[in-house]
């Protein structure tokens, strides 16, 4: 059984401008060795002019949500083919800020995942447990109750990935030891075999994701199955990035 060819993607958040595509250039010239496939997930108006400026190049350009509809009346949304038309390869789903701020639920995210698919989007989806859950000891319940909910069945045989990202570690400065991500990532693998069989379960990268920064991605990129990491504000600067990705 091989190993799934991890994936470092970083996601911009609410930041940039089209000055900011520059550290996109700077990310796809420094980006070198193949070990990883490698991402960058803009806000959407940025999506058109950064798979523009990276046309030929190694990096891919994701989005940081879809809409489950591929159109209609839902003023301010953005369908996945509207995104998959612009240049976007993958979809961040059910980030912990979405989960968050706009009650997203996994039965919404699932749906979210479904449209990513009928698009050709590949889709992230993320999970992750608050402090307080973590406190009470329901890290791994509330985590695995979510990629069971957040995943639709019609992900067989599709290229996805999973992001563990602990609520509390994301942008924080604050990260889980090692063994704690190993434990949480395990039990999201568990499920995955459990959902898709031996062969495919083990298939799908497990990315994680909070805090990760050039100083913490050598160890984290190399515990037990992690497949690779979610970024956040780390990569908003290529030298960061880049950091973060020779970690690997
Ligand atoms: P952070 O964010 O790297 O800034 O902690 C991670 C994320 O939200 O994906």
């Amino acid at each position: 059984m091989t190993a799934p060819t991890p994936l470092i993607a970083g996601n911009w958040k609410m930041n940039g401008s089209l000055a900011a595509i520059a550290e996109a250039r700077a990310v796809s010239a420094g980006v070198g060795g193949g070990k990883a496939r490698v991402a960058l997930c803009p806000p959407a108006t940025l999506i058109p002019a950064m798979s523009t400026a990276l046309t030929g190049s190694a990096v891919l350009v994701g989005a940081q949500d879809c809409h489950w509809e591929a159109s209609g009346a839902f003023t301010g949304d953005i369908a996945a083919e509207m995104l998959a038309e612009a240049g976007a390869a993958l979809v961040i789903l059910g980030h912990s800020e979405r989960r968050a701020v706009y009650d997203e639920t996994d039965e919404l995210v699932a749906r979210k995942a479904v449209a990513a698919l009928r698009a050709g989007l590949e889709p992230i989806i993320c999970v992750g447990e608050t402090l307080e859950q973590r406190k009470a000891g329901d890290a791994l319940d509330v985590v695995t109750a979510q990629v069971r909910g957040s995943l639709p069945r019609e992900l067989e045989r599709r290229p996805y990935s999973v992001a563990y990202e602990p609520v509390w570690a994301i942008g924080t400065g604050l990260t889980p030891t090692t063994a704690e991500i190993e434990e949480v990532h395990a039990a999201i693998r568990a499920v995955l075999v459990d959902r898709f069989g031996a062969d495919e379960g083990a298939a799908t990268p497990i990315l994680y994701g909070g805090s990760v920064k050039p100083s913490n991605a050598q160890e984290i990129l190399h515990a037990a199955e992690v497949g690779g990491a979610l970024v956040g504000g780390a990569s908003l600067k290529a030298a960061d990035f880049l950091g973060i990705i020779g970690g690997l």
